[in-house]
């Protein structure tokens, strides 16, 4: 296959300013990484938070910055000590904008051969582009089992060990914002687990397709807190709650809505990096409730094994159906397309399904 020497890119050219579409080099592949001809990438709510501060100074560490979590494409280019996969196996990878070549916004990208997995013939490329971050982030909160002290994960037991579909067997799970990315991933990691019933909060237009993935009852997102926690006993036949992951972590009343139907000795996940992004009151939540965080990224040296370990199961859900990804919208005019798709997920324009860029339809 003929690979050209430059490419299209989403660059971020200054802190603040628009992305635009530019340039760069095409990269070469390290010996254990392969060049990836990219299809389909994704886009996620920090992307638009990424060029303003505080974002910018956590993510960017050379300018220009290319954008992008999510990719799925091609193999093009094998690094020479590469053996697990060949030239044009279709694969979807959690990409990495601290280094530019392993971005997702551009048309290819580097890649760790050991953190991608095959796109199964019953997936799109645009489909397989909406799962690696949303589902990466659920991962890592609920199963890394990683001692380091940065992981402040729930170390549950995870899905892909048996003890993962035994030991949560028909207890109650409460997924808060079901219709996220997170949390439409959320739900079917609940349901592999076993937990039953499984309850979320959404949008009543979002009830159908958060059933079709395993939630038993989704409640009207818009209901106050109260009428949601007084309606719960009922749900779950007076079972306590013993987990419940918040998808919507921006919004304090959806963390204290995560906090409050727990159960006391409970397990709460917040996709948050750290408690100092959450209200103190559920922060310092107490009654022996824990309250874990997550950095969604399979890049760390903290998470590398539990990202390696999701994707070598993530083939055979998608093969079998059992994990299915987000709808998705595929926005017009390749990476020129995507500030209008993030303008529109910053006004919260954008529910139950992820926007998808095309890179190689860039003009
Ligand atoms: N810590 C990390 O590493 C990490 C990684 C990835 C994402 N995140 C964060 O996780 C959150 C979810 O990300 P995502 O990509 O899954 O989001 P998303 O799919 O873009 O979220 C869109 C959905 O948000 C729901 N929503 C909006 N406001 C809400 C509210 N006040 N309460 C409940 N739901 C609300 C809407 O639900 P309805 O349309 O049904 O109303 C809509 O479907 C974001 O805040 C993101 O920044 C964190």
């Amino acid at each position: 296959m003929s690979i050209p020497a430059t490419q299209k890119a989403l660059l971020l050219l200054q802190e603040a300013t628009p992305y635009v579409v530019g340039e760069r080099p095409v990269p070469h592949p390290g010996s254990k990484e392969v060049l990836v001809k990219i299809i389909a990438c994704a886009l996620n709510p920090v992307d638009h938070r990424i060029p303003y501060p505080p974002h910018s100074r956590l993510f960017i560490k050379s300018w220009p910055f290319v954008p992008g979590h999510d990719a799925a494409g091609i193999v093009v280019k094998l690094g020479a000590e590469v053996a697990s996969l060949k030239e044009g196996d279709r694969v979807v990878f959690e990409a990495s904008v601290h280094t530019p070549d392993v971005a997702a916004l551009q048309q290819y990208a580097t890649v760790d051969a050991d953190l991608v997995a095959i796109i199964p013939d019953n997936i799109s490329f645009e489909s397989a582009a909406s799962i690696p971050l949303a589902l990466t982030t659920d991962v890592m909160l609920l199963y890394n089992q990683s001692p380091a002290p940065e992981n402040l994960g729930l170390r549950l037991k995870p899905v892909w060990e048996p003890e993962g579909t035994t030991e949560y067997a028909g207890t109650p799970a409460f997924i808060v914002a079901g219709s996220t990315s997170l949390g439409q991933y959320a739900i079917q990691l609940a349901k592999m687990a076993g937990h039953s019933p499984i309850i979320t909060t959404a949008s009543p237009h979002n009830a159908a397709l958060l059933t079709s993935l395993g939630a038993t009852h989704v409640l009207d997102r818009s209901r106050s807190n109260k009428s949601i926690l007084e309606e719960l006993p009922s749900l779950t036949s007076g079972k306590p709650i013993q987990y419940a992951f918040v998808a919507a972590p921006f919004h304090p009343e959806a963390c204290r809505l995560g906090r409050d139907a727990l159960a006391p000795g409970g397990a709460l996940g917040i996709a948050l990096p750290s408690p100092t992004r959450v209200p103190e009151d559920v922060a310092n939540v107490g009654d022996g409730k824990r309250v874990g965080y997550v950095f969604g990224s399979v890049w760390l040296p903290y998470t590398r094994e539990c990202g390696i370990a999701m994707f070598k199961h993530l083939t055979e859900w998608l093969e079998k159906g059992i994990l299915k990804p987000n709808p998705v919208e595929v926005l017009p005019n390749g990476l020129a397309g995507v500030p209008d798709g993030l303008a529109r997920l910053k006004a919260n324009q954008v529910s139950g399904k992820k926007l998808v860029a095309k890179p190689q339809e860039t003009a």
